[in-house]
């Protein structure tokens, strides 16, 4: 531990200078194009939410149940895809395709403010929403299903998983390195033409050239998942919008990516992430979303807005003018 804060210490300290020495040579302003704000070392890095070990669960039937969840999680496609074993209300991706590692990796989308945080309100549905709701969000969208029943037990043994993973967060507050990690706005709009040569060169080995993915030769699970097309996430999923895209990918792609080595330059992730946005996907309804239209997040890829920018704007950016129109 004392090894870590040293080394961070250090680093704070050549931070230091790189920010003087950029802001010496040019003026930019705080903009990816400035390194000012490209390296943020965030002091809460050093002390990141690990989630509890389900080796340590003494209660037999509840180490079952949470066990079962996990399973459900890493692999949604066996029990729930359309070739899935208890059901068939999905497209094939897996939770963890998108949450890593089961929903316990720092800034891979992690589930450990799930327990603490839920019910709460959210303004895409601009009413409190519980876990089953907001589980049953990312099955219509995320997974193009449509959602579990609230009293099945999958819906249980997923819910049991996330309080257990989650019961070492204090209720109320978050855990370090939930969520994604930020990164700056661009100064200029995310472009599709760059992001297709980030994705020709670091992402379609896996991802294949026609983005659909790689299927299993069982064909009851992706063994990489498709990034657009038919059995991709739809238009109205939370990875849809170009800034949660480019934070996934960012921290966490090509595979084996983590919050402290990241391998794309924050330019490429906007940029394939403008590239992946901008390609076919199933399309859904939602005629409710955001009831209150000034709490849209500004990069939702779909109108109406508060706002006279355009929805091209809006999807792609620059978005900085959006968010200074906001105040
Ligand atoms: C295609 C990617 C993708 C897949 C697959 C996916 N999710 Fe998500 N999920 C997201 C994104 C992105 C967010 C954050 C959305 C936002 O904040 O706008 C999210 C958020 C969540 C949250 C809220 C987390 C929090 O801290 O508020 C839960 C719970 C969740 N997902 C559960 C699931 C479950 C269960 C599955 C599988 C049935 C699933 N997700 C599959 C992309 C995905
Ligand atoms: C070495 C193979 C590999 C490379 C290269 C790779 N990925 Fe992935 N990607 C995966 C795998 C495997 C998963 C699912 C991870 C899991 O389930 O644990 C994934 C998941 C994803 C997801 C979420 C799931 C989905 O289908 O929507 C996105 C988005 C994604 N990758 C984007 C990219 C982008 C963009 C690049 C290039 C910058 C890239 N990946 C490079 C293997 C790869």
């Amino acid at each position: 531990m004392k090894m870590k804060k040293i080394s961070l210490a250090i680093l704070s300290m050549s931070l230091v200078a790189l920010i003087a020495c950029s802001q010496n040579t040019n003026n930019e302003p705080s903009t990816i194009k400035s390194k000012v704000t490209t390296i943020s070392i965030n002091s809460n890095d050093d002390d990141l939410w690990v989630a509890p070990s389900i080796d340590e669960i003494k209660n037999q039937e509840l180490k079952k149940q949470v066990e079962y969840g996990k399973e459900l999680i890493a692999h949604t496609a066996k029990y729930l895809g359309p070739n899935g074993s208890v059901a068939q209300i999905s497209n094939g991706l897996n939770c963890q395709n998108c949450h890593l590692d089961a929903g316990t990796k720092a800034y891979g989308n992690n589930y450990g403010s799930v327990a603490s945080m839920y019910p709460k309100f959210r303004g895409r549905s601009g009413s409190v929403e519980n876990m089953t709701k907001r589980i049953n969000d990312c099955f219509e969208r995320s997974l193009n299903g449509t959602g579990l029943d609230s009293t099945s037990t999958e819906m249980l043994a997923i819910k049991a998983y996330m309080n257990y993973i989650g019961s070492n967060v204090p209720k109320g507050t978050k855990a370090n390195g939930s969520g994604f990690k930020a990164i700056p706005f661009m100064n200029r709009p995310a472009d599709p033409a760059k992001g297709k040569d980030v994705y020709v060169t670091q992402c379609q080995s896996c991802h294949q050239p026609d983005g659909k993915g790689l299927m299993a030769e069982a064909g009851n699970e992706y063994i990489y998942p498709p990034l657009w097309g038919k059995h991709s996430y739809n238009d109205g999923a939370g990875l849809n919008r170009v800034s949660n895209f480019a934070k996934y990918v960012k921290y966490n792609m090509p595979l084996g990516t983590t919050y402290d080595k990241p391998i794309l330059t924050d330019e490429q992730a906007w940029d394939v992430a403008a590239f992946v946005n901008s390609q076919f996907r199933p399309h859904i309804e939602t005629p409710n979303d955001w009831p209150d239209l000034t709490k849209k997040p500004i990069d939702a890829p779909y109108g109406p807005y508060a706002d006279e920018f355009s929805v091209k704007q809006h999807k792609y950016g620059p978005y900085q003018p959006i968010q200074d129109a906001r105040k």
